[in-house]
């Protein structure tokens, strides 16, 4: 099994998308660890942005994912991280699929709506950076044997 660290960032939240890609990720077959309705500061963006922090368009961005509440949490399932980016959808919305979050619910790229780990390290250093290991919840899903092998 695979975790991946996904955000709701202050546009989902804002136009009220929080159950409708809770929903998706849910119906996925994906499980949720871990939840905090939370805002970022400065210093856990810059940190969760490590490696962007240099770029032309870091400004913007911390500007946009500090001013208002995201939804920090924890997905697990089969290649959960893989799974996640493909309901996700491309980084800019114009160019994500139909069917995809951005691409149904997306326009502009700095305001993407949500956030999913690229790779299983950072998956594990980003779930690091919002969470404890004890707060990541260990359940069962009812159909969780029809959702992997
Ligand atoms: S890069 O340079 O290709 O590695 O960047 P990219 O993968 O496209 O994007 C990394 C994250 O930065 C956000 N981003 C932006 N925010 C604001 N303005 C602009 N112009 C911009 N370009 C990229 C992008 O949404 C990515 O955020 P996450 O949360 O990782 O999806």
């Amino acid at each position: 099994m695979e975790r991946t660290f996904v955000m709701l960032k202050p546009d989902a939240v804002s136009r009220g998308l929080m159950g409708e890609i809770i929903s998706r990720l849910e119906k996925k077959g994906l499980k949720m660890l871990a939840a905090r309705f939370m805002k970022i500061t400065p210093d856990i963006a810059s940190r969760h942005y490590a490696e962007h922090v240099n770029k032309p368009f870091y400004p913007k961005l911390l500007n946009f994912i500090t001013s208002g509440p995201v939804l920090a949490m924890v997905w697990e399932g089969e290649d959960a991280v893989s799974v996640v980016r493909t309901v996700v959808g491309k980084t800019d919305p114009k160019e994500a699929a139909p069917g995809t979050i951005r691409g149904d619910y997306g326009m502009i790229k700095t305001m993407n709506l949500i956030h999913a780990s690229d790779s299983t390290e950072s998956a594990e250093r980003e779930i690091s950076i919002f969470f404890s290991p004890q707060e990541l919840v260990e359940w069962k899903r009812a159909d969780e044997e029809w959702l992997s092998f």
